[in-house]
Protein backbone atom coordinates (compact mmCIF):
# COMPACT_ATOMS: atom_id res chain seq x y z
CA UNK A 1 0.00 0.00 0.00
CA UNK A 2 1.37 3.43 -0.56
CA UNK A 3 1.02 6.50 0.79
CA UNK A 4 -1.18 8.21 -0.97
CA UNK A 5 -3.58 4.95 -0.77
CA UNK A 6 -3.29 4.89 3.06
CA UNK A 7 -4.26 8.93 2.75
CA UNK A 8 -7.90 8.69 1.13
CA UNK A 9 -9.11 5.55 3.28
CA UNK A 10 -10.82 6.72 5.97
CA UNK A 11 -9.92 5.22 9.14
CA UNK A 12 -12.06 6.03 12.51
CA UNK A 13 -11.23 5.00 15.80
CA UNK A 14 -13.26 2.71 18.05
CA UNK A 15 -14.04 5.08 20.65
CA UNK A 16 -14.69 8.37 18.52
CA UNK A 17 -15.53 10.96 21.91
CA UNK A 18 -11.66 12.24 22.48
CA UNK A 19 -10.91 12.18 19.02
CA UNK A 20 -12.32 14.51 15.60
CA UNK A 21 -14.24 12.86 13.31
CA UNK A 22 -12.91 14.60 10.47
CA UNK A 23 -12.07 12.54 7.55
CA UNK A 24 -8.15 11.30 7.70
CA UNK A 25 -7.52 13.12 4.35
CA UNK A 26 -8.09 16.60 5.91
CA UNK A 27 -5.62 16.48 8.55
CA UNK A 28 -3.01 15.24 6.31
CA UNK A 29 -3.54 18.20 4.17
CA UNK A 30 -3.58 20.16 6.83
CA UNK A 31 -0.01 18.47 8.11
CA UNK A 32 -1.33 18.45 11.14
CA UNK A 33 0.46 16.01 13.54
CA UNK A 34 1.06 15.80 17.18
CA UNK A 35 3.67 16.20 19.29
CA UNK A 36 5.84 12.96 19.57
CA UNK A 37 7.35 12.33 23.04
CA UNK A 38 9.28 9.29 23.73
CA UNK A 39 10.05 8.45 27.42
CA UNK A 40 12.91 6.85 28.50
CA UNK A 41 15.45 6.35 30.89
CA UNK A 42 18.44 3.13 30.16
CA UNK A 43 17.79 2.03 33.51
CA UNK A 44 14.80 0.01 34.07
CA UNK A 45 12.20 0.53 37.43
CA UNK A 46 12.45 4.39 37.19
CA UNK A 47 9.28 5.80 37.18
CA UNK A 48 8.92 5.85 32.97
CA UNK A 49 5.12 4.06 32.98
CA UNK A 50 4.07 6.04 35.67
CA UNK A 51 5.11 9.43 34.31
CA UNK A 52 3.65 8.41 31.07
CA UNK A 53 0.09 7.00 32.85
CA UNK A 54 -0.27 10.26 34.91
CA UNK A 55 0.94 13.14 32.08
CA UNK A 56 -1.40 11.14 29.66
CA UNK A 57 -4.26 11.52 32.27
CA UNK A 58 -3.12 15.22 33.56
CA UNK A 59 -2.79 16.07 29.53
CA UNK A 60 -6.77 14.95 28.57
CA UNK A 61 -7.37 17.18 31.97
CA UNK A 62 -5.92 19.75 29.95
CA UNK A 63 -8.18 19.08 27.10
CA UNK A 64 -5.56 17.49 24.97
CA UNK A 65 -6.10 14.66 22.65
CA UNK A 66 -3.23 11.90 24.23
CA UNK A 67 -2.64 8.85 22.64
CA UNK A 68 0.21 6.74 24.32
CA UNK A 69 2.17 4.12 22.68
CA UNK A 70 3.34 1.57 25.03
CA UNK A 71 6.42 0.64 23.18
CA UNK A 72 7.75 -1.35 25.71
CA UNK A 73 6.89 -4.62 23.51
CA UNK A 74 6.86 -7.78 25.14
CA UNK A 75 6.60 -6.68 28.54
CA UNK A 76 4.75 -3.32 28.21
CA UNK A 77 2.47 -2.95 31.56
CA UNK A 78 0.22 0.51 30.86
CA UNK A 79 -2.90 -1.31 30.44
CA UNK A 80 -2.26 -3.21 34.06
CA UNK A 81 -1.53 0.06 35.69
CA UNK A 82 -4.46 1.88 34.37
CA UNK A 83 -6.45 -1.41 35.39
CA UNK A 84 -7.64 -2.11 31.50
CA UNK A 85 -7.77 -5.04 30.02
CA UNK A 86 -7.06 -5.08 26.04
CA UNK A 87 -8.72 -7.61 23.53
CA UNK A 88 -6.37 -7.10 21.08
CA UNK A 89 -2.74 -5.93 20.00
CA UNK A 90 -0.10 -5.28 17.71
CA UNK A 91 0.04 -8.64 16.54
CA UNK A 92 -3.65 -8.95 15.64
CA UNK A 93 -2.74 -5.54 13.11
CA UNK A 94 0.51 -8.01 12.02
CA UNK A 95 -1.80 -10.79 11.27
CA UNK A 96 -3.69 -8.55 8.99
CA UNK A 97 -6.60 -9.35 11.83
CA UNK A 98 -6.89 -5.84 12.48
CA UNK A 99 -6.30 -2.34 11.58
CA UNK A 100 -3.63 -0.45 14.39
CA UNK A 101 -7.27 1.82 14.78
CA UNK A 102 -9.00 -0.80 16.34
CA UNK A 103 -6.54 -2.16 18.95
CA UNK A 104 -6.23 1.28 20.87
CA UNK A 105 -8.02 0.93 23.49
CA UNK A 106 -9.49 3.99 26.21
CA UNK A 107 -8.20 4.78 29.57
CA UNK A 108 -9.33 7.16 32.25
CA UNK A 109 -10.68 10.55 31.39
CA UNK A 110 -10.64 9.49 27.52
CA UNK A 111 -7.29 8.52 27.33
CA UNK A 112 -6.01 6.41 24.33
CA UNK A 113 -3.56 3.60 24.57
CA UNK A 114 -1.97 1.29 22.34
CA UNK A 115 -1.12 -1.72 24.27
CA UNK A 116 1.74 -3.51 23.92
CA UNK A 117 2.04 -6.87 21.88
CA UNK A 118 2.12 -9.82 23.41
CA UNK A 119 4.15 -12.08 21.55
CA UNK A 120 5.85 -9.55 19.83
CA UNK A 121 9.52 -8.69 21.54
CA UNK A 122 10.50 -6.08 19.61
CA UNK A 123 10.37 -4.28 16.17
CA UNK A 124 13.73 -6.74 15.35
CA UNK A 125 11.48 -9.41 15.07
CA UNK A 126 9.31 -8.15 12.24
CA UNK A 127 10.14 -7.92 9.02
CA UNK A 128 10.11 -4.73 7.10
CA UNK A 129 6.72 -4.95 5.52
CA UNK A 130 5.17 -5.40 8.79
CA UNK A 131 7.20 -2.76 10.66
CA UNK A 132 6.01 -0.67 7.10
CA UNK A 133 2.22 -2.26 7.63
CA UNK A 134 2.18 -0.40 11.34
CA UNK A 135 3.73 2.66 10.62
CA UNK A 136 1.69 3.36 7.83
CA UNK A 137 -1.56 2.71 9.88
CA UNK A 138 -0.62 4.80 12.76
CA UNK A 139 0.47 7.56 10.52
CA UNK A 140 -3.55 7.25 9.12
CA UNK A 141 -4.86 8.95 12.22
CA UNK A 142 -1.71 10.04 13.94
CA UNK A 143 -3.51 13.68 13.27
CA UNK A 144 -6.55 13.28 15.65
CA UNK A 145 -4.34 13.93 18.65
CA UNK A 146 -1.95 16.53 19.85
CA UNK A 147 0.62 14.70 21.88
CA UNK A 148 1.70 11.24 21.40
CA UNK A 149 3.59 9.92 23.98
CA UNK A 150 5.86 6.75 24.13
CA UNK A 151 6.70 4.82 27.25
CA UNK A 152 10.02 3.02 26.04
CA UNK A 153 11.34 -0.32 27.44
CA UNK A 154 14.64 -0.48 29.99
CA UNK A 155 17.54 -0.39 28.02
CA UNK A 156 19.31 0.70 25.00
CA UNK A 157 18.05 -1.68 22.37
CA UNK A 158 17.73 -0.72 19.14
CA UNK A 159 13.61 -0.98 19.75
CA UNK A 160 14.01 1.60 22.42
CA UNK A 161 16.19 3.54 20.07
CA UNK A 162 14.42 3.29 17.27
CA UNK A 163 10.86 5.26 19.19
CA UNK A 164 13.48 7.59 20.27
CA UNK A 165 15.15 8.76 16.94
CA UNK A 166 11.66 8.95 15.46
CA UNK A 167 10.52 11.10 18.40
CA UNK A 168 10.30 15.00 18.51
CA UNK A 169 11.26 15.28 22.12
CA UNK A 170 13.49 12.70 24.36
CA UNK A 171 12.28 13.10 27.83
CA UNK A 172 14.82 11.32 29.99
CA UNK A 173 13.99 9.92 33.36
CA UNK A 174 16.47 9.29 36.18
CA UNK A 175 16.40 9.35 39.73
CA UNK A 176 19.00 10.11 42.36
CA UNK A 177 20.38 6.56 42.08
CA UNK A 178 23.71 6.67 40.97
CA UNK A 179 23.13 3.84 38.84
CA UNK A 180 20.14 5.51 37.27
CA UNK A 181 22.13 8.96 36.88
CA UNK A 182 24.64 6.80 34.79
CA UNK A 183 22.00 4.68 32.34
CA UNK A 184 20.70 8.08 31.63
CA UNK A 185 23.74 9.65 30.68
CA UNK A 186 24.70 6.40 28.75
CA UNK A 187 21.11 6.54 27.02
CA UNK A 188 22.03 10.35 25.98
CA UNK A 189 25.79 9.42 25.04
CA UNK A 190 24.83 6.80 22.54
CA UNK A 191 21.66 9.07 20.63
CA UNK A 192 24.12 12.18 20.67
CA UNK A 193 26.96 10.26 19.55
CA UNK A 194 25.43 7.64 17.28
CA UNK A 195 22.49 9.69 15.91
CA UNK A 196 23.38 13.27 16.76
CA UNK A 197 20.51 13.64 18.57
CA UNK A 198 21.17 17.31 20.81
CA UNK A 199 18.58 18.09 22.76
CA UNK A 200 17.28 16.27 25.82
CA UNK A 201 14.65 17.30 28.63
CA UNK A 202 15.33 15.40 31.77
CA UNK A 203 12.57 14.46 34.64
CA UNK A 204 14.07 13.66 37.99
CA UNK A 205 11.87 11.22 39.45
CA UNK A 206 11.51 9.76 43.06
CA UNK A 207 13.66 12.37 44.81
CA UNK A 208 13.59 13.30 48.29
CA UNK A 209 13.26 16.93 47.56
CA UNK A 210 13.54 19.50 44.73
CA UNK A 211 16.78 20.08 46.35
CA UNK A 212 17.88 16.63 45.68
CA UNK A 213 16.49 16.44 42.12
CA UNK A 214 18.48 19.63 41.25
CA UNK A 215 21.85 18.19 42.02
CA UNK A 216 20.38 15.38 39.84
CA UNK A 217 20.00 18.01 37.07
CA UNK A 218 23.20 19.88 37.84
CA UNK A 219 25.44 16.38 38.01
CA UNK A 220 23.74 14.96 34.45
CA UNK A 221 24.20 18.22 32.96
CA UNK A 222 27.72 18.84 34.02
CA UNK A 223 29.08 15.59 32.44
CA UNK A 224 27.26 16.14 29.65
CA UNK A 225 28.41 20.06 28.40
CA UNK A 226 31.41 18.42 28.88
CA UNK A 227 31.95 15.01 27.08
CA UNK A 228 28.54 15.15 24.90
CA UNK A 229 27.51 17.43 22.00
CA UNK A 230 24.43 17.96 23.53
CA UNK A 231 22.28 20.38 25.32
CA UNK A 232 19.99 19.56 28.63
CA UNK A 233 16.99 21.03 29.69
CA UNK A 234 15.46 20.60 33.22
CA UNK A 235 11.71 20.24 33.02
CA UNK A 236 11.07 19.17 36.53
CA UNK A 237 10.52 16.85 39.24
CA UNK A 238 8.04 14.13 40.62
CA UNK A 239 9.00 13.91 44.28
CA UNK A 240 9.04 10.35 46.10
CA UNK A 241 5.25 10.24 46.92
CA UNK A 242 3.84 7.01 48.58
CA UNK A 243 0.48 7.36 46.70
CA UNK A 244 2.16 6.59 43.94
CA UNK A 245 2.63 3.24 45.08
CA UNK A 246 -0.41 3.82 46.58
CA UNK A 247 -2.02 4.21 42.93
CA UNK A 248 -0.76 1.27 41.50
CA UNK A 249 -1.84 -1.15 43.29
CA UNK A 250 -5.58 0.25 43.02
CA UNK A 251 -4.72 -0.09 39.48
CA UNK A 252 -5.33 3.97 38.76
CA UNK A 253 -2.77 6.78 37.85
CA UNK A 254 -2.38 9.11 40.93
CA UNK A 255 -3.51 12.39 39.83
CA UNK A 256 -7.29 10.53 39.16
CA UNK A 257 -7.07 9.10 42.48
CA UNK A 258 -5.34 11.81 45.02
CA UNK A 259 -5.03 14.73 42.72
CA UNK A 260 -3.93 17.11 45.78
CA UNK A 261 -1.06 14.56 46.06
CA UNK A 262 2.84 16.26 46.04
CA UNK A 263 3.47 13.85 43.06
CA UNK A 264 -0.03 15.01 41.52
CA UNK A 265 0.83 18.30 41.56
CA UNK A 266 4.50 17.69 39.76
CA UNK A 267 2.75 15.80 37.19
CA UNK A 268 0.28 18.96 36.93
CA UNK A 269 3.47 21.23 36.44
CA UNK A 270 5.03 19.09 34.12
CA UNK A 271 2.01 18.30 31.49
CA UNK A 272 1.60 22.24 31.77
CA UNK A 273 5.05 22.69 30.14
CA UNK A 274 4.20 19.61 27.47
CA UNK A 275 1.00 21.55 26.90
CA UNK A 276 2.48 25.09 26.41
CA UNK A 277 4.70 23.57 23.75
CA UNK A 278 3.80 23.58 20.32
CA UNK A 279 4.31 20.36 17.94
CA UNK A 280 6.45 20.76 15.24
CA UNK A 281 5.48 21.36 11.53
CA UNK A 282 5.83 18.34 9.28
CA UNK A 283 6.00 19.29 5.61
CA UNK A 284 3.54 15.83 5.10
CA UNK A 285 2.20 15.62 8.30
CA UNK A 286 3.01 12.39 8.39
CA UNK A 287 5.72 10.46 10.68
CA UNK A 288 8.86 8.69 8.84
CA UNK A 289 8.96 5.72 11.00
CA UNK A 290 7.92 3.19 8.11
CA UNK A 291 11.04 4.22 6.64
CA UNK A 292 13.59 4.46 9.26
CA UNK A 293 15.66 1.57 9.22
CA UNK A 294 15.89 -0.17 12.83
CA UNK A 295 18.92 1.06 14.54
CA UNK A 296 21.89 -1.72 15.01
N1 LIG B 1 7.73 9.29 42.51
C1 LIG B 1 7.56 8.04 42.98
N2 LIG B 1 7.35 7.85 44.32
C2 LIG B 1 7.18 6.61 44.80
N3 LIG B 1 7.17 5.49 44.07
C3 LIG B 1 7.36 5.62 42.74
C4 LIG B 1 7.57 6.89 42.14
N4 LIG B 1 7.72 6.70 40.81
C5 LIG B 1 7.61 5.37 40.59
N5 LIG B 1 7.40 4.72 41.74
C6 LIG B 1 7.28 3.25 41.89
O1 LIG B 1 8.34 2.66 41.18
C7 LIG B 1 7.90 1.47 40.55
C8 LIG B 1 8.38 1.41 39.12
O2 LIG B 1 7.69 2.37 38.34
P1 LIG B 1 7.41 2.17 36.77
O3 LIG B 1 6.83 0.86 36.51
O4 LIG B 1 6.65 3.37 36.33
O5 LIG B 1 8.91 2.21 36.26
P2 LIG B 1 9.43 1.95 34.74
O6 LIG B 1 10.59 2.86 34.56
O7 LIG B 1 8.32 2.07 33.79
O8 LIG B 1 9.91 0.44 34.84
P3 LIG B 1 10.35 -0.51 33.58
O9 LIG B 1 11.70 -0.01 33.15
O10 LIG B 1 10.39 -1.86 34.18
O11 LIG B 1 9.32 -0.33 32.52
C9 LIG B 1 6.40 1.42 40.64
O12 LIG B 1 6.04 0.35 41.47
C10 LIG B 1 5.99 2.74 41.26
O13 LIG B 1 5.04 2.55 42.22
MG1 LIG C 1 7.61 0.70 32.34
Amino acid sequence: MTRNDASTKIIRLDERKAVSSEPVARGRRMGKTPKIIAITSGKGGVGKTNIVANLGFTLRRFGKKVLIFDADLGLGNLDVLLGLTPQYNLSHVIRGEKHLSEVIVTGPGGLKILPAASGIQDLTSLTKQERYLVFSQLDEFLHEFDIMLIDTAAGISSNVLYFNINSDEILIVATPEPTSITDAYAMMKVLSVKYSTDHFKLVVNAAASVQEADDVFRQLNLVADRFLNISMEYYGCILLDENIRKGVRQQRAVTEMAPLAVASRNFVALARKIASTPAPERRSGTTHWSMTEMPR
